[in-house]
């Protein structure tokens, strides 16, 4: 079983995670883990904050000369800025109140520390160990940003390619349609003025997923669930669609369903079901997109009181990312390369790589079977 547990808080000496269950034989290096890190803080619209973080990871162990070796695996993450202070109003749209009513705290801080986001750079890290290992059996993860504060590509991916790759990282919103790129940017610009925040949309395709992963014996083996689930967790994730789910809530089943044909080969003209039926990796690309909700903490807070005078306040404000939705997109990636490669080693399970790899190349045979006459 593959497992993980993240600790730290957002201003404590560092964040840990401990991966169990990863095969022996995955080479990892520390760069490939910073490489996602730093995709996850240089966008437009973070705050100084995610810039000014080192985000260099250390591994502590489990992985010996630049392979896995099957026992535990430690990542550390060092923060750089360690200040605390005391806080007692809260701030709208953060666990701030519903978490100081939970533990019953008066200070704020002892919650937002730990529900802050910084956590899903621990997150990210171990997530990109999960993609290297899918990357073996050639499963790869690609993000972009579909929308921010309502302005939205016309452009539909069906598929990417490097050229694409290269595109999107070259754009510091992560967004692959230059047409609207500088007006998103003139959105942020709008909401930075204001004292205000904004929201969007992140599309994550997965493309070389075999038909087969996750099942729907029952409900907690569902892809879809797992998938669903998992990205939820990211702080501001309100909304998760499978494919065209939304637009499939008004259409009939004719035009919506993806045809089944047969040419030599199983082909599917459309996938509007995302790459997922019945809770199972059907082989098409799987296509996934995270509806964002704006950041809660505004430069011109909204209404507020204090937990401990009981006065009316307005909410304070820290220095704070304006719009986190390209981040959510590489966060994304981590985090349902996650959940894929659990169901993944759940299927075809063994201690090493060379194990797990015999086991997927004799299911890739029985599925060839589908396809001969
Ligand atoms: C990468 C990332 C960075 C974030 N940065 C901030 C921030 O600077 N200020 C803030 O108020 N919220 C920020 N958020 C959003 C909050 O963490 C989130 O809205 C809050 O924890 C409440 O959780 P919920 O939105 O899931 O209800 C960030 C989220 C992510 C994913």
């Amino acid at each position: 079983m593959l497992r993980f547990l993240t600790a730290g808080e957002s201003h404590g000496k560092a964040l840990i995670g401990i991966i169990e269950g990863m095969v022996a034989g995955l080479e990892i290096k520390e760069e490939d883990i910073n490489k996602e890190l730093s995709l996850r803080k240089k966008v437009f619209g973070r705050s100084e904050r995610a810039f000014e973080e080192a985000d260099k990871i250390e591994i502590l162990s489990g992985i010996i000369n630049g392979k896995t070796i099957g026992s535990p695996i430690c990542l550390k993450l060092s923060n750089k800025e360690k200040k605390f202070e005391n806080e007692s109003v809260p701030r709208p749209g953060h666990a701030d109140l519903a978490g100081a009513m939970k533990y019953n705290f008066r200070n704020i801080h002892l919650v937002s520390e730990r529900a802050s986001a910084r956590e899903t750079a621990m997150r990210v890290a171990i997530g990109t160990i999960a993609k290297k290992f899918l990357s073996e059996f050639n499963v790869e993860f690609f993000s972009h940003t579909l929308m921010i504060g309502g302005i939205r590509t016309s452009l539909k991916l069906k598929d990417f390619n490097n050229e694409l790759r290269q595109k999107r990282d070259k754009s510091d919103l992560y967004c692959i349609d230059e047409k609207v790129i500088c007006k998103m940017k003139e959105k942020i610009n709008e909401a930075r003025k204001k004292g205000d925040t904004l929201g969007g949309i992140s599309e994550i395709l997965i493309r070389g997923l075999p038909p087969g992963i996750g099942s729907y014996v029952h409900y907690d083996k569902r892809l879809d669930y797992c998938l669903a689930g998992a990205l939820m967790s990211i702080p501001s994730v309100k909304a998760v669609e499978i494919g065209e789910g939304i637009l499939g809530s008004e259409s009939f089943g004719s035009d919506f369903h993806d045809s089944i044909s047969y040419n030599g080969k199983i082909l599917r003209k459309t996938n509007k079901s995302g790459g997922i039926e019945g809770g199972v990796s059907n082989g098409e690309t799987i296509i996934l997109r995270l509806y964002v909700k704006p950041v809660p903490t505004l430069k011109n807070p909204l209404p507020s009181f204090d937990i401990v005078t009981k006065e009316l306040k307005k909410a304070p404000y820290y220095r704070s990312d304006i719009c986190v939705v390209p981040s959510i997109g590489i966060i994304g990636e981590a985090v349902s390369a996650w959940e894929i490669a659990r169901l993944f080693l759940e299927k075809f399970g063994g201690d090493t790589l060379t194990e797990v790899k015999r086991n997927f190349n004799i299911y890739n045979s029985n599925l060839r079977l589908f396809e001969l006459k």
